[in-house]
């Protein structure tokens, strides 16, 4: 049985997460919403993925430089965007040179483990002036869920405010920040965790067989709907500039 806990799988995951990431592909869309019509060059996007940021990012910059941790999402990047400069990377230890004008990430903020230290990185890559618009997960996130199994939260989900604090103490100063809350129906929970399976975003743990199925009946019984079972997911998208 698999349920949320531990760290994602998405290298394993890579052929497939295109398919199963329709969430990630609406945060996308909402978060290509506050980039500018032409971006500022060079450009750098951490955890890049597959490229389904990637892909608003090119249509507005010739020199976007994208990274990953997956060497799997990375390789089926470059195939897909062959004219972006893909490289395998932390979010921690981006690569260079400094002095990017503009730098992006999508969907990535809430697995990397110490997200201070990795902004503080983005800070000393980036030119004065330069700017960020990222968005990521937040509290609020599966909060339904949680509800009923509140052994499955893989970690501390931060709040929007507590995110702000971290980039003001890197040197990025917010222009503007907005919560988004998105929600996606599924016949079961059960259906809903197999997709997050199928994304990479869950990783198998061992769970009394019979406590999981109880738990997710729990969960369908007081969440169905005539659309099927809601599940939501909370977003922050930020635009920021280095200070
Ligand atoms: C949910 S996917 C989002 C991918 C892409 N940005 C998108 O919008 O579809 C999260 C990505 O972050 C990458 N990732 C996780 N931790 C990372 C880290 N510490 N450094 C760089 N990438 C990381 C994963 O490999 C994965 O490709």
């Amino acid at each position: 049985m698999m349920l949320l806990s531990g760290l994602p799988s998405f290298d394993r995951r890579a052929p497939h997460y295109e398919s199963h990431a329709a969430l990630q592909r609406e945060v996308a869309v909402w978060l290509a919403e506050w980039l500018p019509e032409k971006i500022a060059a060079p450009a750098l996007e951490l955890g890049a993925g597959t490229g389904l940021f990637t892909r608003h990012l090119a249509a507005r910059t010739h020199r976007l430089a994208a990274c990953d941790i997956a060497p799997r999402m990375v390789a089926i990047g470059r195939a897909t965007l062959p004219a972006v400069a893909w490289s395998v990377a932390d979010a921690g230890h981006p690569p260079g040179p400094p002095g990017y004008q503009s730098v992006f990430s999508c969907s990535l903020m809430q697995w990397v483990p110490d997200p201070l230290a990795a902004f503080r990185a983005w800070h000393r890559l980036a030119a004065p002036g330069a700017r960020m618009v990222s968005g990521w997960f937040i509290q609020g996130t599966l909060d339904g869920f949680y509800a009923v199994c509140p052994d499955a939260v893989p970690f501390r989900w931060r709040t929007g405010d507590e995110w702000i604090e971290l980039l003001h103490e890197s040197g990025w100063r917010t222009v503007r920040s907005e919560t988004g809350v998105f929600t996606r129906h599924h016949a079961s929970a059960a259906a809903m965790l197999r997709e997050m399976h199928n994304a990479g975003t869950v990783v198998p743990c061992r769970l009394g067989a019979g406590h999981l199925r109880r738990v997710l009946r729990r969960y369908d019984e007081s969440n169905r709907g005539h659309d099927g079972v809601p599940t939501t997911f909370a977003c922050l998208r930020v635009e920021a500039v280095r200070s």
